[in-house]
């Protein structure tokens, strides 16, 4: 059979475009597929250094940056190392939030070596620390050692875990029982608030609203969180930290052109207008607070905040209830010093360091967020 050349050609194009249809199609609805299976490895090791590890991977942290690295090469010991390129200088200056990061990384650990059996034993700092920038030096050494001591029951809910930056349901409040089960989940001693008062909420939504548009239109501390934004399956696959931004809508503006760091930093596009509208609907959909407050603010206050933080998202997770740290108005840049000290003013008004603000409220199920395996953060192995 001949064609004419208008058919030939009507052909083609139709085939071009279901060709073009069909590679949107799949682009558009892949979500990562390996990104997040740490979540599923963990604990499957042989080494029992390995299979704490393996769980304390999944700790949350600022940005996702996962800043640990391990050093094992000393028989029932780990030593736990700060990757310093992996810091946020511009949001988080003194490494402060980067430190409780830590801190969760290492109670996760001791959770995850007490049910297996182990004590981890935890030396901070062991060679000394600056409190204005974190450097070389061990985070911490961590001795295991065979117990018979019971497991912590909140270690139970590590897999199901998550800082949900989704909106909340307005029409669920957050019942007084479920701020007390959060209170006391803390380590004794813990200086730690919580509301779900009216007045309050209302003018924290505000409070956090301001600080994140703050955030956002400085460039430089902008560009930080643009700098580690993985944009679509991916690139979520292969780089698995950072801001992971996946789902059929950013595929199809990344397909687009949209989601460019250049148009994703422009303040008159649409990426960045829906981007800050995202944001605003979660800072605004807030039912309740929780915040965490040490008297000074020593590395160790730090790290250890870092293990009231995770205690406190566990909790949170058996309770049913999702949460956010919101920690823009915490963090020590000029733009932000107004902010900084209406929120130290209002939730430490005796003086203290405010180390964590986070929303609660009911939200949807998400998935669990990436992580490198835990091999890529082990030195020496
Ligand atoms: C010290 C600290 C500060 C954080 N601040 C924020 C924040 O301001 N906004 C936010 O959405 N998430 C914040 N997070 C949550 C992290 O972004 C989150 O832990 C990380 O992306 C990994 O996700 P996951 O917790 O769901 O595993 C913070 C976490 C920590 C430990």
């Amino acid at each position: 059979m001949t064609l004419s050349r208008r058919k030939t050609i009507a052909l083609l194009g139709g085939g071009f475009i279901t060709a073009a249809v069909g590679a949107s199609a799949y682009e558009i609805t892949r979500m990562p597929r390996t990104a997040s299976a740490p979540w599923g490895q963990a604990g499957g090791y042989d080494d029992p250094r390995m299979r704490a590890l393996s769980w304390a991977i999944l700790a949350p942290n600022p940005h996702n940056m996962q800043p640990w690295m391990v050093d094992l090469r000393t028989e029932g010991e780990a030593v736990l190392y700060v990757d310093t390129d992996r810091l946020l200088p511009h949001t988080d200056p003194f490494s402060r939030q980067i430190t409780i990061g830590l801190g969760c990384f290492l109670e996760v650990l001791r959770m995850a070596a007490l049910a297996d059996g182990y004590e981890a034993r935890v030396d901070l700092f062991p060679n000394g620390s600056d409190d204005a920038a974190l450097d070389q030096r061990p985070v911490a050494r961590v001795r295991f050692a065979a117990t018979d001591a019971a497991p912590d029951p909140l270690f139970a809910h590590v897999p199901a875990r998550r800082s949900l930056k989704e909106p909340f349901d307005m029409t669920r409040g957050v019942e007084a029982d479920k701020l007390a089960a959060l209170e006391a989940a803390v380590l004794p001693g813990t200086e730690i608030g919580t509301s779900n008062e009216e007045g309050f909420v209302e003018e924290f939504r505000a409070l956090t609203r301001e600080a994140l548009r703050i955030e956002l239109v400085t460039p430089r501390t902008f560009k930080e969180s643009v700098d580690v934004m993985r944009i679509g399956a991916r690139a979520t696959d292969r780089t698995p930290d950072g801001i992971d931004l996946n789902g059929p809508m950013i595929e199809f503006a990344r397909l687009a052109g949209q989601m460019t760091p250049e148009k994703l930093m422009d303040p008159t596009t649409m990426s960045f207008q829906q981007g800050m509208e995202a944001v605003l609907a979660n800072t605004d959909s807030a039912m309740a607070y929780v915040w965490i407050t040490t008297a000074t603010n020593t590395r160790e206050d730090q790290i250890r905040t870092g293990a009231n933080w995770v205690r406190v998202n566990l909790a949170a997770t058996e309770q049913g209830l999702g949460l956010q740290p919101l920690s823009q108005p915490l963090q020590e840049y000029p733009e932000m010093a107004d902010l900084y000290a209406r929120t130290h003013e209002r939730l430490a008004p005796t003086g203290g360091t405010v180390q964590m603000l986070c929303r609660l409220g009911y939200g949807p199920d998400v998935p669990a967020s990436p992580r490198w395996p835990i091999d890529a953060k082990v030195l020496n192995a």
